[in-house]
């Protein structure tokens, strides 16, 4: 039984992460902690917890930072939707998230269970990044912490430069990049080469079940977002593919062990993860980037998930 903590920005990508870890019964999602992000933070709790709800799973929700570190607040409502979910008529208010701040959680879990949690985070870095902060100790205690985070080939979804969880808090990214923690990072990339469904795919999961329905339909706006912004043929699912890794390491086909920093002061590239693929600096290996994905490994854990 793998222990897990989520920490995500829950919108339609994140959503559907979850519906992988909380239907997997070899999975024990001890916390699911929201950090501000894609949406505010009252509606990505909010997103959070129906979509633990719509899996059955009793896993808490706790709320995080509201905020990044220094800068202000950048939303995706242009890429998930006005509610994150696609604005497809889900009621996602009235939900109560549990009483600890997200921060305090993950120090707790961390501590009470050393070296067996697999920490997985689906938004910017801010929650991990103040936990840090407050707890050093806890970069030793996780057995992996995997991120959808930058991009290993340098191409960016909001600037040319820069991933949106990156870009978002790039002072928070630098402090868990700088960490020492497991860290494994699937960037943008692997989701547009290896993880983007077309809408014949997506229509496939809607007819798995009412799981497949909501995976599907609440890619709405993304689906509009993909064909106009970033020209792909469908929808990616960046947070979904980085589940799948944590979920199941054998599903990335290519991994290598580089230098990696966070620019956090360029004027055109600030949020860039800077890969040192060629070992041109001194500096130490410290983070595994995720560089291809096994597409078919993936959506038959995607039609496993939505088929519970
Ligand atoms: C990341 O940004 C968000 O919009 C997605 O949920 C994902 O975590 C992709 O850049
Ligand atoms: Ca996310």
């Amino acid at each position: 039984m793998t222990r897990m903590i989520i920490d995500t920005d829950t919108a339609s990508d994140d959503a559907v992460a979850l519906v992988l870890a909380l239907t997997d019964a070899d999975v024990d999602v001890l916390a699911i902690t929201v950090v501000a992000g894609n949406v505010p933070l009252e509606m990505g709790v909010q997103n959070a917890i129906y979509t633990r709800d719509l899996c059955r799973s009793t896993a808490p929700v706790h709320a995080g930072a509201d905020r990044p570190l220094l800068r202000e607040q950048v939303l995706a409502h242009d890429v998930h939707g006005a509610d994150g979910m696609g604005d497809i008529g889900l009621p996602l208010t009235g939900g109560e998230p549990a009483p600890d701040h997200a921060v305090d959680v993950l120090i707790e879990l961390a501590r009470r269970y050393p070296g067996e949690i697999t920490l997985v985070t689906l938004g910017p870095l801010t929650n991990i990044a103040l936990a840090l902060r407050k707890a050093p100790d806890i970069a030793g205690l996780f057995d992996r912490v995997v991120m959808m985070a930058g991009t290993g080939d340098g191409t960016g979804n909001v600037t040319p430069a820069a991933e949106f969880n990156v870009y978002v808090d790039p002072e928070a990214a630098d402090v868990v990049f700088r960490s020492g923690m497991p860290l494994e990072m699937v960037g943008w990339d692997v989701s547009r080469n290896d993880a983007t469904l077309t809408a014949a795919d997506g229509e496939a999961l809607a007819a798995l079940g009412p799981l497949g329905e909501f995976c599907n339909g609440i890619q709405r706006q993304l689906l509009e977002f993909c064909r106009t912004v970033t020209h792909l043929d469908g929808f990616d699912l960046p947070d979904p593919v980085t589940m799948a890794v944590a979920l199941d390491p054998s599903v990335a086909t290519r991994v290598v062990h580089v230098p990696v920093a966070v620019e956090t002061t360029g004027s055109q590239t600030a949020g860039m993860t800077v890969c040192d693929h060629l070992g041109v600096t001194d500096r130490p290996a410290n983070v595994k980037v995720v560089l291809a994905a096994d597409r078919d490994r993936f959506l038959s854990m995607l039609h496993r998930a939505c088929a519970r």
